[in-house]
């Protein structure tokens, strides 16, 4: 079997699709390579994520990634959000086929670009907070 038990699950039924039209940072990234776009959605309240919403024009990996990713920010602060690595995402999916691992990177990406849009509306500079958000031109090892 090429995909775990839970990527199929996440895939067949994805948590948290959607947008949330009261967002307080919106992230969009795309994967120059496949062409997939993910877009996710963040509330933020003193510091905590209190919901989030994603939507992907993507693949089944695309599409489970993002999912696990809102259930693993959901309910953390900013600063642990961010700490959540593509591999914690894999690791949490029970793995991910070598060519697929690309698109657990857009979903972390994904948060990032978020939380760097929260940051610019609260007037802050994101750069030295999320640093860079990679642009997944297949050079950087996530295409
Ligand atoms: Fe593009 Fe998975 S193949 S994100």
């Amino acid at each position: 079997m090429l995909y775990s038990d839970k990527v199929m699950e996440h895939f067949a039924n994805p948590r948290n699709v959607g947008e949330l039209a009261d967002a307080d940072g919106i992230g969009e990234v795309g994967n120059a390579k496949c062409g997939d776009i993910m877009k996710m959605y963040i509330k933020v309240d003193n510091g905590i994520i209190t919901d989030c919403k994603f939507k992907t024009f993507g693949c089944g990996a695309a599409i489970a990634t993002s999912s696990v990713s809102t259930e693993l920010i959901i309910g953390k602060t900013i600063d642990e959000a961010l700490k959540i690595s593509n591999k914690e995402v894999i690791a949490t999916l029970d793995g991910l086929p070598a060519q697929k691992l690309h698109c657990s990177v857009l979903a972390e990406q994904a948060v990032k670009s978020a939380v760097s849009d929260y940051y610019k509306r609260q007037g802050v500079d994101p750069y030295p907070i999320v640093g860079d958000i990679q642009k997944c031109t297949g050079d950087a090892g996530c295409g």
